[in-house]
């Protein structure tokens, strides 16, 4: 029988999908809604690539079952801004050409979003501290440092 759909508040919008309740959230996001800002890296939790907001704290979605989500508001990268009106924390990634390859930088774009939402005026070290356990295999590091710093407003 096909499973039951679930309930998900994504970027603003409420939608039903069809997926099983211990599918990971990213699956849903990428698979079902064609939310692919979010990245598939490592799917063990450890690289920070498939970083959405749950309430607007960081968490990654390639680790937690879509139930877990039911109720909550999950905010993705294509809910912080658009192409043409990008938000804060994207257009400072933006004017700092923070990417080489780009596959790491939703992750740290949705890091530095958690925290200035809790902490609008973070130092370099809490930026660091919440960076830390995010990986650029590129080692873009210097720039994605430059761009968290610009997003702080
Ligand atoms: Fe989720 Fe690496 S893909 S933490």
């Amino acid at each position: 029988t096909a499973p039951r759909p679930i309930r998900l508040n994504v970027n603003g919008c409420e939608c039903d999908v069809p997926a099983s309740s211990d599918t990971a959230l990213l699956h849903v996001l990428r698979n079902d809604l064609a939310l692919n800002g979010p990245k598939y890296g490592c799917g063990l939790g450890e690289c920070g690539a498939c970083t959405v907001l749950i309430d607007g704290v960081a968490a990654r979605s390639c680790v937690i079952p879509v139930r877990a989500a039911q109720g909550r508001a999950v905010t993705t990268l294509e809910g912080l801004g658009t192409r043409q009106q990008p938000g804060s924390t994207q257009q400072a990634f933006i004017d700092c050409q923070a990417a080489q390859c780009g596959y790491c930088l939703n992750g740290m774009i949705m890091t530095v979003e958690a925290l200035l939402r809790r902490n609008p005026n973070p130092s370099e070290e809490a930026l660091r501290n919440e960076l830390h356990h995010n990986l650029c295999r590129c080692g873009t590091h210097v720039e994605i440092m430059q761009a968290a710093l610009r997003a702080v407003r």
